[in-house]
C-alpha cells in the first residue's frame, strides 16, 4: 500500500469534547473512554487539558485521567498544554505528547489564554524547547485560522505569521483550527496551498469543527490538496468554550466511514469506535450528533 492511502486520524473527543460539555463526566468514563479509543485502533489520543482549572472545569480532573489510563505501546496519550506551569503538570502526569496552542486572531487569542499574540510566543517557547529535551512529541495548534468570532475572516498571512514562529520554536507538527466551524472547501484549498509550499505537508493536521455542516467537505479538500492527518472527536463532541458560537467537531466516525469508502487505511476499527460511542452515550447521559451514531441509533429502533 502506498503512503497516499493511509491518514492519520487524532481523536481529540476527550479533551476538545468533553471542555465544552455542561454535564459533568465522571472521571472513571473519561478513563475509560480513553482506553476504548485505543483498543479501536487510534494511536494519536488528546486524553485531556493541563490549562488552569479555573478556565476549563471540565477537565480540573486531568491528572486524574492521565494516573488510570492503560498505557498501550505504540499510541501516543497527549495533552494541552498553555504554559510552563501547565508542562510541570503535564511531565508529572506522563504525557507523550505536549499540545501548545495559540490563535491567529488577537481577540481570541486574548480572550482564550489571557495574552496577546506577541505576548504568547515567549510563554510557548520553553514549553516547546523542555518538552522537546524531554523527547516528547509537541504539537501546536492554530486557532481561527479561518475565522474569529470577534473579527470574522482571518487572513492567510495573519495565519502564517503565527504557524512561522510556532515551527521556529520547534514544533513536531501543526494542527490548522478552524474553531467556529466556519471555512468552506474552497478556504481550505487556499491555505493548504500556502502551507505545503511554505513547509511541506508531512507535518499538517486539519481540525474541524461542524457548525455549518462543512467539516466533511473540508476534510475531502483537504485530503484533495495533499494532507494526510486529521483530527476528529468521537461522535461530534466539541466546541471551544471561549469561542461562542463553535460547535462540536468532525466526527471521526463520520470519517471513518468516509475514508473506508475511499480505500483509505486509518488504522482504526469502525464498528469498534460505534461500539465505543453507543457505550459513551449510556455512560455518560450525553447524545452524539454523528450522522454515524444518528443511523446507529434508527437502526436499533427499527431492529427493537
Ligand atoms: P492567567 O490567569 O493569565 O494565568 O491564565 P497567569 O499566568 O496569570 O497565572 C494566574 C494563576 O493561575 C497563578 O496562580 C498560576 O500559577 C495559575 P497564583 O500564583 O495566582 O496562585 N496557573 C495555572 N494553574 C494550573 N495550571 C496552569 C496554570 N497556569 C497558570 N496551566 C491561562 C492564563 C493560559 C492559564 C488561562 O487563560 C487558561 O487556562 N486558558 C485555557 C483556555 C482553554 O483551555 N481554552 C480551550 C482550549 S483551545 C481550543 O479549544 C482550540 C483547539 O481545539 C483548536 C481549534 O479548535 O482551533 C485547540
Ligand atoms: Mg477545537
Amino acid at each position: 500500500m502506498s503512503l497516499a492511502d493511509t491518514v492519520v486520524l487524532t481523536e481529540v473527543g476527550p479533551r476538545d469534547g468533553l471542555q465544552n460539555e455542561h454535564q459533568p463526566v465522571p472521571t472513571e468514563v473519561k478513563v475509560e473512554l480513553v482506553n476504548r479509543l485505543a483498543q479501536a485502533g487510534f494511536r494519536h489520543i488528546e486524553v485531556s487539558s493541563f490549562v488552569h482549572p479555573r478556565w476549563i472545569p471540565q477537565l480540573a480532573d486531568a491528572e486524574e485521567v492521565f494516573a488510570a489510563i492503560e498505557r498501550r505501546p505504540g499510541v501516543c496519550y497527549s495533552a494541552l498544554v498553555p504554559n510552563e506551569r501547565g508542562l510541570e503538570r503535564a511531565l508529572r502526569a506522563r504525557v507523550d505528547g505536549v499540545n501548545v496552542f495559540m490563535s491567529a486572531s488577537e481577540t481570541h487569542n486574548r480572550k482564550n489564554i489571557n495574552k496577546s499574540i506577541d505576548e504568547t510566543f515567549p510563554v510557548l517557547q520553553p514549553v516547546v524547547s523542555a518538552a522537546k529535551a524531554e523527547g516528547l512529541f509537541v504539537r501546536g495548534y492554530v486557532s481561527t485560522a479561518f475565522g474569529c468570532p470577534y473579527e470574522g475572516r482571518i487572513s492567510v498571512d495573519q495565519v502564517l505569521k503565527v504557524v512561522d514562529r510556532l515551527f521556529e520554536m520547534g514544533i513536531d507538527e501543526l494542527s490548522v483550527g478552524d474553531t467556529i466551524g466556519v471555512a468552506v472547501p474552497r478556504q481550505v484549498q487556499e491555505l493548504v496551498g500556502h502551507l505545503a509550499w511554505r513547509f511541506g505537508l508531512e507535518r499538517i493536521a486539519l481540525h474541524f469543527h461542524d457548525t455549518y455542516g462543512m467539516a466533511v467537505a473540508n476534510v475531502w479538500a483537504g485530503y484533495g490538496a495533499g494532507v494526510r492527518k486529521f483530527d476528529g472527536s468521537l461522535g461530534g463532541l466539541g466546541g471551544c468554550p471561549y469561542a461562542p458560537g463553535a460547535s462540536g467537531n468532525v466526527a471521526t466516525d463520520d470519517l471513518l466511514y468516509l475514508f473506508e469508502q475511499l480505500n483509505v487505511e486509518t488504522g482504526v476499527d469502525r464498528e469498534q469506535t460505534l461500539g465505543t460511542a453507543a457505550w459513551f452515550e449510556r455512560a455518560s447521559g450525553l447524545r452524539l450528533q454523528s450522522h454515524a451514531m444518528s443511523i446507529c441509533r434508527k437502526e436499533a429502533e427499527r431492529d427493537a
